[in-house]
């Protein structure tokens, strides 16, 4: 047989018989990761795969597909073979915000098997150092004094980056200037760099930076301080109150992918967050570990309708627009 035609086979193999479950996984798994390396969902997505090879008896491969928000990345996981060894990872802007901002092709809902909540974080308010606010209140007045809004870096529209910023427009009445990156590493670098103005990060993401003093940390979206950043105040406290938000993440497969292979992953993905050293690593950058009862892939998508359902109406009110 020719190799094209060997090549057609093969391909059709992939998709003509659902993955067998009993040998699954027997060649090393892919997670597609929809923002580019060195930002915080790229983090966990490499500790946790780190640890989940060793419950799988294969390499975790991450891959970072990036662009339009993490739309693309999505998509890439969403079309893939639902056989279990391409798994999404995705968080409240790719898995909710982005169904409100794009005309996605798939469904977030229907289009996807959840897998596992993951570890989730608040935002933090950060800036370049070179602002002249050593407050939140002091930022915000600086911020509407202005004659041209600030540059906010975001992860593109509908990130959690983004989705914060609409937030905390909303919140305070400033207009912000979105600077889109491919993730909010590179993000971060630029702030770091006096590039761009502030960022409405991910704390997981920022920690570090804040604790170097490289930027300036003013508050987390939250009603209680964040025990890996003690020092740093809460909205509430420095006087935006209830101005809170958390982000969460999660792995999702393509729909048709076996039961029992989405229960192996979920499996090996709990085993990963009830390790001492993972939970170390995360809990070091300010995530907090899911409650144990919202573990199943069922919690997850009870989770993600009930988040579509909370924040699509302020989302869509932002009326965004894409390109
Ligand atoms: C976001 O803003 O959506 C994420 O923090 C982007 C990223 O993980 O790089």
């Amino acid at each position: 047989m020719g190799r094209a035609v060997w090549a057609t086979f093969i391909a059709l193999l992939a998709f003509c018989c659902p993955a067998s479950a009993d040998n699954f996984p027997s060649r090393p798994i892919t997670i597609v990761v929809p923002f580019s390396a060195g930002g915080p969902s790229d983090a966990m997505a490499r500790i946790l795969g780190e640890r989940m090879k060793l419950t799988l008896g294969q390499a975790i491969l991450v891959e970072n597909v990036t662009g339009a928000g993490g739309s693309i990345g999505v998509g890439r996981a969403v079309h893939a073979a639902p056989d279990g060894y391409t798994v999404g990872f995705g968080h409240l802007g790719t898995h909710v915000a982005n169904g409100a901002i794009y005309k996605l092709n798939y469904d977030l809902v229907s289009d996807l098997e959840p897998v596992v909540l993951l570890p989730s974080n608040p935002m933090i308010i950060v800036s370049k150092n070179a602002v002249p606010a050593t407050t939140l209140k002091e930022l915000i007045g600086w911020l509407k004094a202005r004659p041209a809004p600030a540059t906010a870096g975001t992860a593109g529209a509908g990130s959690g980056s983004h989705i914060a910023g609409l937030y905390f427009e909303n919140a305070t009445g400033i207009k912000l200037q979105y600077v889109p990156y491919r993730g909010t590493g590179p993000a971060l670098n630029d702030l770091v760099a006096g590039q761009i103005d502030l960022i409405v990060d991910q704390l997981s993401n920022s920690i570090n930076q804040v604790r170097a003093g490289t930027i300036r940390g003013y508050a987390v979206t939250d009603d209680k301080r964040a025990g890996s950043a003690p020092d740093i105040p809460t909205t509430d406290e420095a006087g935006l109150s209830g101005f809170h938000m958390t982000l969460w993440s999660g792995l999702w497969v393509p729909k048709g992918t076996p039961k029992e292979v989405v229960a192996k992953l979920n499996a090996a993905a709990v085993d990963a967050l009830n390790d001492s050293q993972v939970r170390k690593q995360l809990e070091n950058l300010g995530l907090q570990m899911p409650p144990a009862d919202k573990l199943t892939p069922e919690a997850l998508g009870d989770w993600q309708k009930a988040e579509i359902a909370k924040w699509w109406p302020m989302i869509k009110a932002a009326n965004v627009k894409v390109d």
